[in-house]
């Protein structure tokens, strides 16, 4: 991809990825429950702010067990987000305006109202029976082994008509497909081809890891470090039931379809460590193009944690490939509420300054948070089925809140889940006229980033971390380089690093006051302030600095 000696980058990778959760992102027939044609209404707002890609959450039919992850036919789109002619219209429009739509594959279980269970479960000789996991007792009458659902009690469910168990990794309602069976993998892949050919840019894979299992299927080992906040699935560590080696190539196979077509994209859902995260770039063969680096969800937030994972994953990832980050999802708590409203525009210039595709969740460019569900209204089987640990997912998928109209501009109806009831000082329109808002940061973050070579392409040079702060350094080529200072605590910090001299000025700042401001060698910060320079110069004056300055020398 070299061309006039500057290299080339594909869309998914200088461009921003942006997650909508099609149920509460905008209703637009007034039902409660968002739909296409409501992604539709606000695709200038996603222009406008400036993303790439546009990943949706489920659309397809599904019983709604688990929100669209449960799938009943993976070829059509559930009546209440629209019919296929709505789909076509958002996909023509989406493109129409230079930007890309990823859907959501969910191709480790289907519904177990989806056709080929129905099937599957109807007789032993059915010729979908291998389709799924189907096991007899133990001897004792005892369950096939002891894996757990993450969802909550054991992943085996007895099915009485035929007198066997089957596997279900999520809900009872979400049966996993066979994937040793070779017509599970066609027709999955064939799934795949008809998206594609349709136009699709690209799949997010939901929960990769757990595709393929143990052939022999061990009992699972104990966790050690289980405790009784965690769900009950963390009892056991699940090295037997996730990441096995047989799903490389599966995942390299999955890729090959993808190659066969131009510039898409595979994002992978993967919960693993660092060094086993990255195999599923693919060693031997070609396999996700971004396995989901959750790093900035996982870890205590810390400075020096986070300066320690960020060198841990730019040294681990393979010179070929491509980094990215992820600060929340549907399936975690937001980013607000973890670690409050002024470090989450901290968290804002972290995650799109790092060297990487960073990928946003609907409603975190407003400072949205986790909204209280009272027990009665929780809707998200993970809350329902492990009360009283604060599991549900709900809280984070709660309505956009687009103005401080009734319901937030989200839907003339009653909405299927709270609204903030903060809405009316915390919604796009407010915000839009707020230069301190998190909105208006956002804007100017993502303007910066897609203007500078540096900020979305440039190498990343660690500068300094320590108890309250992370710097570093982003530079391309031929570029001017840009300083990021992050203070990752509330209390004021001091940024006076001995491993480099610079001098620049202010392009961003989390306190805006302070842009345009020149600087030199040495910055105060306020506590939560986070801040871009652009550097005018800069050089490494010190052989021996805090372990943490300047491991890059310019
Ligand atoms: C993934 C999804 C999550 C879903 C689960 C089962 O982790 O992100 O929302 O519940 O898979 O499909």
């Amino acid at each position: 991809m070299q061309e006039n000696n500057q290299k080339q980058y594909l869309w998914w990778q200088d461009g921003i990825i942006y997650q909508v959760y099609p149920r509460s992102f905008q209703d637009a027939n007034g039902d409660g429950i968002g739909d296409l044609r409501g992604v539709i209404l606000r695709l200038e707002y996603l222009k406008a702010l400036g993303v790439k890609a546009i990943w949706l959450s489920p659309i397809y039919p599904s019983p709604m067990a688990d929100f669209g992850y449960d799938i009943s036919d993976y070829r059509g789109i559930w009546p209440t987000f629209g019919s296929m002619a709505d789909f076509d219209e958002l996909l023509a429009k989406v493109h129409a305006m230079g930007m890309k739509l990823i859907l959501d594959l969910v191709p480790n279980h289907s519904s177990d109202e989806h056709p080929w269970f129905q099937e599957s479960r109807s007789s032993r000789d059915n010729p979908k029976r291998d389709w799924y996991i189907w096991k007899d007792a133990r001897p004792d009458g005892g369950l096939p082994n002891n894996w757990l659902s993450v969802f909550g009690g054991p992943a085996w469910e007895w099915d009485e008509k035929t007198g066997q168990y089957y596997y279900h990794a999520f809900l009872v309602k979400q049966p996993d497909l066979n994937w040793r069976n070779p017509e599970v993998e066609k027709a999955m892949l064939d799934i795949m081809r008809w998206w594609l050919d349709k136009g699709v840019d690209g799949f997010r894979v939901d929960a990769m890891w757990h595709m393929i299992k143990d052939a022999q299927w061990r009992d699972n080992p104990r966790n050690p470090d289980y405790k009784d906040s965690m769900g009950s699935y963390e009892q056991l560590l699940p090295v037997y039931s996730t990441d096995q080696p047989e799903m490389h190539g599966i995942a390299a196979r999955m890729r090959k379809v993808l190659d066969e077509y131009d510039e898409r994209l595979m994002i992978a859902e993967i919960y693993l460590p660092v060094h086993r995260l990255v195999a599923y770039y693919g060693t031997h063969d070609r396999e996700a193009h971004l396995p989901f680096n959750f790093t900035l969800i996982s870890l205590p937030w810390d400075s020096r944690l986070i300066a320690a994972a960020v060198d841990e994953y730019e040294a681990a990832l393979p010179d070929t490939d491509w980094p990215n980050w992820v600060m929340g999802n549907h399936d975690q708590p937001r980013i607000g509420s973890r670690v409050g409203f002024g470090q989450s525009k901290v968290a804002a210039v972290l995650l799109l300054t790092l060297r990487g595709t960073p990928t946003m969740y609907y409603g975190d460019e407003i400072g949205m948070r986790d909204v209280p569900i009272p027990p009665g209204e929780v809707q998200d089987p993970q809350g329902l089925n492990m009360p009283g640990k604060n599991l549900s997912r709900d809280p984070a998928r709660t309505p956009m809140l687009w103005d401080g109209t009734r319901n937030a501009g989200f839907t003339a109806g009653e909405p299927w889940l709270r609204v903030d009831r903060s809405f009316r000082r915390r919604n796009v329109a407010s915000q839009e006229k707020d230069e301190y808002s998190p909105l208006c940061l956002y804007h100017k973050l993502i303007r910066l980033r897609q203007q500078e070579p540096s900020l979305k392409v440039g190498a990343y040079k660690p500068v300094y971390s320590d108890t309250q702060l992370l710097a570093y350094i982003r530079q391309a080529d031929g570029h001017p380089g840009f300083l990021i200072v992050l203070n990752l605590s509330h209390r004021p910090g001091y940024f006076t690093p001995s491993a480099i001299r610079f001098t620049g000025v202010i392009v961003v700042d989390t306190f805006p006051e302070q842009e345009q401001v020149s600087v030199k060698d040495s910055i105060d910060l306020f506590g939560d302030e986070a801040l871009i320079v652009r550097l005018d110069e800069w050089q490494a004056v010190s052989t021996n600095p805090n372990p943490h300055e300047l491991a890059a020398m310019p």
